[in-house]
């Protein structure tokens, strides 16, 4: 299969190529390296450094010709949606619209698009369904919760069947720590060297914490399931990827000392404004539909990460 991978050199998508080389499909990548890198990148995949907003994207996908797409490539830093809304939502809501074109230009069969836990904001029910309610405490999550109408605008009855994956807080090797990096990942850097983890608020707050390659097989089930259509709801079909289970920062604390055998201080710091108390999201829905659940136990995940961060050590 000939796939293209917005964003492919970050960490889902340098994740996802590998997978996909390994598997023996033809892979392109477009990225702009804004937070990628190419070193995250397998040789074998075709490169092309490319902002998903220019002009030429649209050129160089009809040069590719993808059967199917998998478009990732985002701003992801909350506090840099909240400084720069409006680049933000260039990237985030332009960039989706210029993919779905170049899709329906190029006819591709199948446009998969990331999307993210943001777009339900504080959560009105625990676990989450896709049905529930959706306040986006952030300018990231707005421009995400937009992204997915804007996909479905493109392209419903055009002959690409298309879905928004809403990812949980995914973990795992090549996340960047650095920046924005996930939890997991700040976490993991510090302890692997013998520097304390910092918790922000009380660490009794809880998220849904996906394992990167559980991600990736969720995208490898979506690409391979018939219809995803199916599944559709009033804003284009969106799909939980997650495991459905909420871990504490305590207890993600606890079980990363057991990793990295850090037995050092934690220190504290004050709470991020807009973060939530609660998050998880009810995967049932892509069980239904394509049949895919997450495999990997948390402990098993950080374990696997916490030797990915101490491989310089
Ligand atoms: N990591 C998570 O926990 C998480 C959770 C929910 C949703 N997501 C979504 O998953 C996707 C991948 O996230 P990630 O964690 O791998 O982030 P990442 O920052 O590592 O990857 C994003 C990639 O997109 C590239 N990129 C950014 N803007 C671009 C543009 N305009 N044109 C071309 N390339 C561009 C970056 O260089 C980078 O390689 C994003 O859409 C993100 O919103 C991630």
């Amino acid at each position: 299969m000939r796939v293209l991978v917005t964003g492919g050199a970050g960490f889902i998508g340098s994740n996802l190529v590998w997978s996909l080389v390994g598997a023996g499909h033809e892979v392109h990548v477009v990225d702009d390296l804004s937070t990628g890198s190419l070193e995250n990148l397998h040789p074998a995949a075709n490169m092309r450094t490319l902002d998903v907003t220019d002009s030429r994207f649209i050129d160089a996908v009809r040069e590719i010709a993808p059967e199917v797409i998998v478009h990732l490539a985002a701003q992801t830093s909350v506090p840099v949606s909240v400084r720069e809304p409006e680049r933000d939502w260039r990237i985030n809501v332009g960039g989706t619209r210029a993919v779905a074109r170049a899709a329906k230009a190029c006819g591709a069969r199948k446009l998969l698009s990331a999307s993210s836990a943001a777009v339900y904001g504080e959560p009105a029910e625990i676990p989450l369904r896709e049905t529930a309610q959706k306040r986006p405490t952030n300018p990231y999550g707005s421009s995400k919760l937009e992204a997915e109408r804007v996909l479905a605008e493109e392209l419903r009855g055009s002959g690409v069947d298309f879905a928004s994956l809403r990812f949980s807080n995914v973990y795992g090797p090549r996340q960047d720590w650095r920046g924005e990096g996930g939890v997991v990942a700040l976490f993991s850097a510090a302890m692997t060297s013998g520097r304390p983890p910092v918790v922000l608020g009380t660490g009794a707050q809880t998220r849904d914490f996906i394992y990167v390659g559980d991600v990736v097989g969720a995208i490898l089930a979506a690409l391979e399931s018939p219809v995803l259509l199916a599944g559709e709801g009033d804003d284009g079909p969106a799909y939980n990827i997650s495991t459905g289970t909420e871990t504490s920062i305590d207890m993600l604390v606890a079980h990363l000392r057991a990793a990295t055998r850090y037995g050092g201080p934690v220190e504290h710091g004050p709470e991020r404004e807009g973060d939530i108390a609660r998050s998880a999201l009810d995967p049932s829905k892509a069980r239904e539909v394509f049949g895919w659940e997450a495999r990997v136990p948390l402990e098993t995940g950080l374990a696997m990460t916490v030797k990915w961060f101490g491989r310089g050590a």
